[in-house]
This record gives structure tokens, C-alpha cells and sequence, in this order.
């Protein structure tokens, strides 16, 4: 199946023409981004290849982690990209703060390698990670279970936070960001924090669409980062069970992308753009990045086919975090504050 309706000569989109987003600072961010997490499957080198190619065909914001251990190449990346003219406040990079350097002290020297490996002077937008301290080692099994591991805890995830609160007052990034939350973790944070969040970083695709969290971010002046935007078709064999369902074979995502003769990524991805969330697609292939970033400049999807999309939805996690469970935990659902209450142990 083609990616592109009309291939033409050349794969490059003039970033000036891709969607900007308003964050609640005034500041703008792309309204697409490319990830960087090679889910246990990439090569560092491949996904800073990727990074590379996908500055060429356009893509400025890009999605990075410590965690992804692929920082240190992806930072020699952007400093080429600077010497080609490109400047660095054309370009938007995140990154996130870790489950083991959460708070006093760690969460500066995260940042600190975060930026060294980078080689950047700043972060635009730096994420708490997951809103636990929990953290399991690399490769680790699907019934891996940290014996540290503990719920959320408010108190010490303010104190994080507050670390974060202070990267910003010395400059090192300009906005911070939460992810992997739920509404209720989210109305503490925004009750206690002096710095509220700019941005949650959360999964979002046609089959998991979060109305109530991704309506209450909008709400707020969060601006929601979708990841798995495409339902995640390579994530690691950790994060798959028999029951999940896959996007880009789902009956609607399949008619519409019919229809505009593309793959069906393409469709979860306007559909992304299209419903106000930033999504940020991974891809090593310069045809699939390259079409995940054209995508959102030609072609829309109708108000029609939008609609047709909301009922693609199976309320379908795909990154369910069983990793992160404590003991006396029973499922991966106590994560997620199913019943609006935080779980306690
Ligand atoms: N904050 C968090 O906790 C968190 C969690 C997960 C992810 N993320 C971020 O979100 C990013 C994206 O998530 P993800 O990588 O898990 O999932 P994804 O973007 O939904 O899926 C990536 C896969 O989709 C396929 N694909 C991409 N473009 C395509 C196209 N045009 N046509 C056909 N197939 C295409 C590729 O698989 P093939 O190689 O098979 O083509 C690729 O490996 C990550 O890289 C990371 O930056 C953040």
C-alpha cells in the first residue's frame, strides 16, 4: 500500500507550513513531532539516522527521553542540523526526567545530562516521565516487578516537580510537561504547582482516545503530546497482550484510508493533527517519515470522516505500565485511577 496519494520529486515539506500550536507562555510548537524511542528494536544509530533525515524532510520538533539511551547520538545530530543553518530556536526538543532520578538533587542532574548529551544550552519542554519513582531495568520481563516500587505519592511527586519548577527559573528549559497521568493526579498538580504543566505527554490513537483527559488538558490550557499515534505496531513484546487491538487494521481507520488511497497510519495521524493533539509518530524509513509529516499538510480529513473516526475508539491502552506495579498490587488497570480516586497501596 502507497503512503502517498501523489508522489512527487522531492520528500521535503517547508516547515513554515506545518500547524503551530499556542502553548499557555505564548510560545508555539509544532503541531507534529517525530519520536526517538527505538522500543528495544532500533539502534541508537538508526533513530539518530532517523532524527537526521527527518530534520531534512521538514520535522522540527522531536521527542527525546534519557531513557531512550539514544540522546548522546541524537545530540551530535542536531548539532550538525545547526550548522546547516537551520537555528536552534527553530527547532522544539523535549525530553524527560526518568522513574529513578525523580526528586531533590536528581532531577537537575538528569536535566544536566539531558543537556549534555544533547548539546543543547536549553530543553523547550522537559517531562516527568511517569508519575512514579518506579523503574525497571532494561529488557525487562512483562511480570518484572521492582520491590521499591510504590504508588503514586503525591508529596514526592510535588517535590519533583518542584525541581522542575526550578529548571525553568534557571533557564535550562523553557516549559515542563507531565505524562503517563490520569485526572485526578492532575488536578493535585495543578492545585499545587507554582509552574503549572504546558503539556501532557499521553497515549492517544483512534482506538484510545481519552476524551475525558485529553477535554480536561484542553480545558486547562495543557496542550495533550499524543504517543503511539499510530497504535504502536513495533512497541516491545513487554507492552503486547493477545487482547490489544491494532489501529492501523481497524474497519474505519482501513475505509478512510481507502478512500484517500494512503496506509492507515497516515489516517491516525491527521486524525491526530486534525483533533488538536501533537502527535509524534516514530519511524527509522524516510517514505514513512516523510509521509507522516507531508500527511498533515495535504489531503485533510473531512468533518465526516472526524466523526466516523470517534467511534473507532475501543478505550484500548497499549503502554499499560504493568512494569511499574507495586507489591500488593493486582493489575495494571491500579495505575490508571479507573474510578476517579488514586490508588493507594
Ligand atoms: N511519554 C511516554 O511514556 C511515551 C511512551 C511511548 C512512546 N512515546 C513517544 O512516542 C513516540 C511514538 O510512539 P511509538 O514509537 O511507540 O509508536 P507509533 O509512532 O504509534 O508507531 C511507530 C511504528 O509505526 C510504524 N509506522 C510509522 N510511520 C508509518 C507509516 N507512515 N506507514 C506505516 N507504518 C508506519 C513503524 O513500524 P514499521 O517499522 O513496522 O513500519 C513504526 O515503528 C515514541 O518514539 C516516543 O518518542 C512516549
Amino acid at each position: 500500500m502507497s503512503n502517498q496519494t501523489n508522489p512527487i520529486a522531492s520528500d521535503i515539506i517547508d516547515p513554515k507550513s506545518v500547524l503551530q500550536r499556542t502553548l499557555y507562555t505564548g510560545a508555539k510548537m509544532p503541531g507534529i513531532g517525530m519520536g526517538t524511542f527505538g522500543s528495544d528494536r532500533f539502534t541508537a544509530e538508526q533513530v539518530a539516522d532517523a532524527v537526521k533525515g527527518a530534520a531534512e524532510v521538514g520535522f522540527r520538533l522531536f521527542d527525546c527521553a534519557a531513557v531512550y539511551g539514544n540522546e548522546h547520538l541524537i545530540g551530535e545530530v542536531f548539532a550538525d542540523i545547526m550548522k546547516t543553518g537551520i537555528k536552534r530556536e527553530e527547532l522544539f526538543i523535549t525530553s524527560k526526567v526518568w522513574n529513578d532520578m525523580h526528586g531533590k538533587g536528581d532531577v537537575l542532574l538528569s536535566c544536566a545530562k539531558s543537556l549534555k548529551d544533547l548539546k543543547l544550552d536549553y530543553i523547550d519542554l522537559f517531562f516527568v516521565h511517569w508519575p512514579f519513582p518506579n523503574f525497571h531495568p532494561e529488557g525487562a520481563a512483562p511480570d518484572y516487578h521492582n520491590p521499591d516500587a510504590r504508588p503514586y505519592i503525591h508529596e514526592e511527586y510535588m517535590e519533583t516537580w518542584y525541581q522542575m519548577e526550578r529548571l525553568v527559573e534557571m533557564g535550562l528549559v523553557k516549559h515542563i510537561g507531565t505524562s503517563n497521568m490520569t485526572i485526578p493526579k492532575l488536578q493535585l498538580v495543578m492545585r499545587d504547582a507554582k509552574i503549572k504543566p504546558a503539556a501532557n505527554e499521553m497515549e492517544l490513537h483512534p482506538c484510545f482516545q481519552q476524551p475525558e483527559l485529553f477535554n480536561y488538558c484542553v480545558d486547562n490550557k495543557i496542550q495533550p503530546i499524543g504517543f503511539c499515534p499510530i497504535g504502536s505496531p513495533t512497541r516491545p513484546d513487554r507492552d503486547k497482550i493477545p487482547d490489544d487491538v491494532i489501529d492501523i487494521q481497524d474497519p474505519i481507520v482501513v475505509e478512510i484510508a481507502k478512500a484517500h488511497n494512503v496506509h492507515p497510519a497516515i489516517i491516525c495521524i491527521k486524525w491526530a493533527v486534525q483533533r488538536g493533539q501533537i502527535p509524534i509518530p516514530f519511524s527509522v524509513f524516510r517514505n514513512e517519515y516523510s509521509s507522516n509529516i507531508r500527511c498533515v499538510v495535504e489531503d485533510l480529513l473531512t468533518t465526516e470522516e472526524m466523526k466516523k473516526l470517534e467511534g473507532a475508539d475501543k478505550k484500548c491502552r497499549l503502554i499499560k505500565g504493568q512494569v511499574f506495579l507495586w507489591e500488593g498490587a493486582t493489575e495494571w488497570t491500579d495505575l490508571w485511577d479507573l474510578n476517579g480516586e488514586i490508588k493507594k497501596r
